[in-house]
Formats: C-alpha cells, sequence, structure tokens
C-alpha cells in the first residue's frame, strides 16, 4: 500500500472505481445507437416471419448495468408459444442472419447467430414468450423475466452499484457463471445488490454470512437447495440462481468482503496475474518443499470452456483419487489448459514399498473368511495370511511402487475421467515427475507461479 492511499475510505475508493467503469455518455449512446439499429432490423425481419413475434434487449446493456469497455448486446426475439421447437429455431436463425450478416451460427440451447458489429459483440437468440418463467421450455426463455424483474427494481444508484460489485469480483476473481470460473453471474449479482440495498451493505453482510446462506428476494419460500449460497430466482422458485457458484467462490468472496472493508485499497478491483514463474525459482520450491509433483500432459480437446473444464476437474479428481488409492497421497492439485492441457498433482507420497497390506474378513464371518484364506493360503507371493485383530491380513506386492508407474499403466484409464480427456489421453500423453515438469513453464509460466504462491 503506497502512502498516498493509507487513509483511503471505502467511499473513496468506491469513488475512483466508479469513474472507471461507469460509461460515459457517449460510450452509453454509441451502444444505444447501435443496439437501436440491430432491433430494427430484427423487428422487421421477425414480423414478416411471424406477425406475432416481437424483440427485445436483455442483459446488462439493457439494464445500465454493463461496465465501460464491456461490450456485448444481447438481442432477444420472442415468437409464440405456439410455434413448434423446429421452426422456432428456424425463424431464429433467419432473424439472426438478417440482423447480422456478417455473422455466424452458435449452438447453445438452441442454435443462434453471434456477430460483430462496431466493435460490440451481438447474440440474436430466439426464445418462446411464455407467461411465466416456471413454464419455460429451455433457459433462454427466461431471461426476458430476468430484465422485466429488474427493470422494477433497479434504480440509477443500485446499478452503479451493481458495476462497482461487479467490478469487485472481477478483480477477486470469481465474476461469471462460466463452468471454468464458477462464480457469481451478472443476474446473481444484480439480485444480491438489490438484496442489501447496495455495494457496501453487500459486502457487510457478506462479512457475517454463515453459510448455507439462504435468500428468497421474492419470498416464494419453497423449494430447498444444497448450496452454500442460495438465492432463489424471484421469477421461477424452482431454480438457485447461485447453483454454480462453488464453495471457494463463496468463501472467497466473503475473505476478500473483510479485506476490502478493514483495508480499503483500489487493488482489490483490478485482477492481478502473477509473473510467469523462472526455472530457478521453480527449482527452489521443489527443493524447499520436497514433495514430488507429477503432471499429465496431453493435447487439449477441441472444445469451448463450458465443456472442457468440467471434463478437467472430473479427470482431476479422477487421477487424485486413483493416486490416493494407490497410497500416493495427494498434497494439492490443479489443472490447467491452453494448446495442451494439464492434470497436475502434487505428492507426499509418490514411493511405496513393494508389498502392501490387504485385510480379509473378520475370522467370524465363516464363509468369507474361509474363501479368504483359501485363495491366499498358496499364493507364495504374499505374505500371510495371519492374524492381526479378528481379521486375516496378507501382504502381497503391489501394483505400482511409484506413481510415474501409476500414470503410464493403462490402468490409468479406470478412474473417472471426462469422455473427451479419455480420447486425449488414448491419443498420448505425457508423465512429468519432479523436475521435469519445468517442461511445463514455457505455456503454463504464470499458472504454476500462482500454484506456488497461493492467496484467497
Ligand atoms: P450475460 O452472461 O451477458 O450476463 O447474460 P449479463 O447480466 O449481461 O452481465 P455482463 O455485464 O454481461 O457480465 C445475459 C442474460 O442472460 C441470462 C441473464 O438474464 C443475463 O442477464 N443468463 C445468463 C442466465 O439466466 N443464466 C446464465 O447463466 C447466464
Ligand atoms: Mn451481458
Amino acid at each position: 500500500m503506497s502512502d498516498e492511499d493509507a487513509d483511503a475510505t471505502v467511499e473513496g475508493v468506491v469513488a475512483a472505481v466508479r469513474d472507471r467503469v461507469d460509461p460515459a455518455a457517449e460510450e452509453r449512446a454509441r451502444l444505444r445507437e447501435v443496439a437501436d439499429r440491430l432491433i430494427e432490423r430484427a423487428e422487421t425481419a421477425a414480423t414478416e416471419l411471424c406477425a406475432d413475434a416481437d424483440v427485445l434487449q436483455v442483459g446488462s446493456t439493457a439494464r445500465n448495468t454493463w461496465i465501460s469497455g464491456d461490450r456485448d448486446i444481447d438481442i432477444f426475439v420472442r415468437f409464440p408459444p405456439e410455434l413448434d421447437r423446429d421452426t422456432l429455431e428456424e425463424y431464429g436463425l433467419e432473424v439472426g442472419h438478417a440482423t447480422l450478416p456478417d455473422g455466424h451460427e452458435e449452438y447453445a440451447e438452441h442454435p443462434y447467430v453471434k456477430g460483430e458489429v462496431e466493435g460490440f459483440d451481438i447474440d440474436v437468440v430466439p426464445c418462446f414468450r411464455l407467461e411465466s418463467a416456471p413454464e419455460i421450455r429451455s433457459a433462454v426463455d427466461r431471461t426476458p423475466f430476468h430484465t422485466q424483474y429488474l427493470e422494477q427494481r433497479l434504480d440509477d444508484d443500485l446499478a452503479g452499484d451493481v458495476r462497482i460489485t461487479k467490478q469487485f469480483l472481477k478483480g477477486i476473481g470469481v465474476y461469471g457463471s462460466d463452468l471454468r470460473t464458477r462464480g457469481f453471474s451478472g443476474y446473481l449479482t444484480e439480485l444480491l445488490v438489490c438484496e442489501y440495498g447496495g455495494f457496501r451493505s453487500l459486502l457487510e453482510a457478506a462479512a457475517d454470512w454463515h453459510p448455507p446462506v439462504d435468500l428468497d428476494p421474492d419470498s416464494h419460500g419453497r423449494a430447498s437447495f444444497d448450496d452454500p449460497l442460495v438465492v432463489i430466482d424471484p421469477t421461477d422458485p424452482e431454480r438457485n440462481v447461485a447453483a454454480v457458484c462453488a464453495t471457494e467462490n463463496v468463501a472467497r468472496f466473503q475473505h476478500y468482503a473483510r479485506a476490502f472493508l478493514s483495508t480499503p485499497q483500489i487493488d482489490y478491483f483490478e485482477a492481478e496475474t502473477p509473473e510467469p514463474l523462472t526455472n530457478p525459482a521453480l527449482s527452489e520450491h521443489l527443493e524447499r518443499r520436497e514433495t514430488t509433483p507429477v503432471a499429465v500432459r496431453f493435447d487439449a480437446p477441441d472444445l469451448v470452456e463450458d465443456q472442457l473444464y468440467p471434463q478437467l476437474y472430473k479427470s482431476l479428481d479422477g487421477i487424485t483419487n486413483g493416486l490416493d488409492d494407490r497410497g500416493f497421497d495427494v498434497f494439492r492439485t490443479t489443472t490447467f489448459a491452453d494448446e495442451t492441457a494439464v492434470v497436475f498433482a502434487e505428492l507426499s507420497v509418490s514411493e511405496r514399498p513393494a508389498v502392501e497390506r490387504h485385510e480379509g474378513p473378520p475370522i467370524h464371518v465363516r464363509d468369507h473368511a474361509a474363501g479368504f484364506y483359501d485363495a491366499y493360503v498358496d499364493d507364495l507371493e504374499a505374505y500371510g495370511p495371519f492374524i492381526e485383530g479378528d481379521r486375516y491380513v496378507t501382504e502381497r506386492p503391489r501394483s505400482f511402487t511409484t506413481a510415474r508407474e501409476f500414470l503410464e499403466s493403462d490402468r490409468l484409464f479406470d478412474v473417472g475421467l471426462g469422455a473427451h480427456v479419455e480420447t486425449a489421453l488414448e491419443d498420448g500423453y505425457e508423465v512429468l515427475v519432479d523436475d521435469e515438469i519445468a517442461a511445463l513453464l514455457d505455456e503454463f509460466g504464470t499458472e504454476l507461479a500462482a500454484y506456488y504462491d497461493p492467496r484467497p
């Protein structure tokens, strides 16, 4: 902390952030102009196909909660619910292409058209116009209800506080409901700011949260969820808006809420990327820690992040369990991806003796015990059976005495892996152990820097 902001106050820091995140009049006007032009184009195309269609802008640019520099305009084209799904998709794409002649098709729950116009990222998404959100047929049908609900509750002050809160969440690395981040979505942020009445009061409340935190802005008082943060969707009581928010990210938000309130600093609003780890610095960590890092490295499957990361997380869990089950105690893990993808585990035990204990049933379970005894009594490779307490025990040769042997074996494919990760591994992978992980520094220097300098 530099001297000049030694006496910074929450208000002072927030005012400085406000200057940066509030779009200037000119920026707003440019966005408005582009949005209006595209909405008109979409309306013309949509009503030509279906007289009953209408077009609306949704998301943060419709609610005045977007941050300066953010460039996405979400345009929804609503069709009457009588339309069948295939026709909806067909019309939706037609309107999308008419609105964005240079656009391309992407696929979420429905296909839709995405394109760039004067530096803005535009989505043209078809959905059904329904009476209420619980009737929805796909997630996008819900979105117009969010805008409707928030438009009634967000005034200029609260919208300003939403922008501050989004920047804070970005700064501490928890903004976004994508499956890589598993953090706070824009809509969730808006609901939280409304619920607590502003940025500061949200932080003060979060500093004292005791998860599970149950919020029910519209007092539906129904469904119960098994998540650390529960915010019942005011437009759809069956849904927890914070469902994807990981336990770590709720805790992280609490930590930084406390930190910022006790020492207000603008740094909290700026995401920092560490300097890439150098080879000598890595060696120093390895020597100091005396753990054994192991890495499984393969070509990253060609998937969007929302598909790739869940598969990496699943594979990380699977490989961690596979190591732990074989006596290679896992100390800490991570996974990262770029051109290649890596499942990384730091082990506190990476070598085991040639034999392992194998416990049989208690002697009094007669059939099982006899079966166990018969199976091992003539086994020349195993020691025993002998008795410990009320059980038979043998000591038999271990399949893998080093973590590397296990990771290089076909048994790696028995652990739970993401489907595309499994295919990628079948095409070949590399196992790096100990200082061999230096080979990762070129591609993953910043990730390894963060790993070896962990912070909240
Ligand atoms: P965005 O992801 O663009 O969020 O989704 P946003 O609210 O506009 O926030 P920023 O400022 O761009 O980050 C647009 C709308 O789609 C719905 C929400 O209503 C959101 O406002 N949505 C999005 C969901 O319902 N669930 C999601 O997971 C994502
Ligand atoms: Mn948006």
